[in-house]
């Protein structure tokens, strides 16, 4: 008994693992059209760290394809792009652009992002306490300028 319930029960989980696939999930990366402009030092540091869930040019990797992992990274890049958007940025007003840029200072004094699940797989884009400067000193003498 104890072995067919053990069968029983592995084989519903396969299904199930199976089954889920099936469920449409959408991973978008629609046109982008207002992509930050800043020197490339700027853009590559935030395209290497946080453009995989802050822009339309998520590099969408195998295991974002299967269920359910690719549930918690969908949920992530559509949160993420809601609250900081590199690839509308140049469509925000220079009020929108201040909160976001106060936000980001934020996360980087608070070492807030790249979120740790991200890191953990993503190892190079922690970012290195010069890379945050470099950040830093950009957020710095861009306020009220643009
Ligand atoms: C793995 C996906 C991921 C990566 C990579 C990532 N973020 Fe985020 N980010 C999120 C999510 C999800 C949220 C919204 C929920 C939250 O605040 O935790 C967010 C929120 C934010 C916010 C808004 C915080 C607030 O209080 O509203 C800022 C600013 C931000 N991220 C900056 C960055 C910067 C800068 C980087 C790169 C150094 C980065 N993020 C990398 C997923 C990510």
């Amino acid at each position: 008994m104890k072995k067919f319930m053990f069968r029983f029960f592995f084989v519903l989980f396969t299904l199930t693992i199976i089954g889920i696939q099936y469920i449409e999930v959408e991973r978008t990366n629609p046109p982008v059209k207002y992509d930050l402009k800043a020197p490339n030092e700027i853009k590559n540091i935030f395209k290497n760290a946080c453009y995989d869930c802050h822009s339309f040019e998520t590099k969408w990797p195998w295991y974002s394809k299967v269920a359910p992992v690719s549930w918690i990274i969908i949920g992530h890049v559509d949160e993420g792009r809601k609250h900081l958007n590199f690839s509308q940025w140049e469509s925000l007003d220079s009020g929108k652009k201040e909160d976001l840029k106060k936000e980001i200072w934020e996360q980087l004094v608070n070492d807030g992002m790249p979120l740790k699940a991200y890191t953990y797989l993503h190892a190079g884009a922690t970012l290195e306490v010069t890379q945050k400067n470099v950040l830093k000193k950009w957020l710095h003498s861009t306020r009220y300028l643009n």
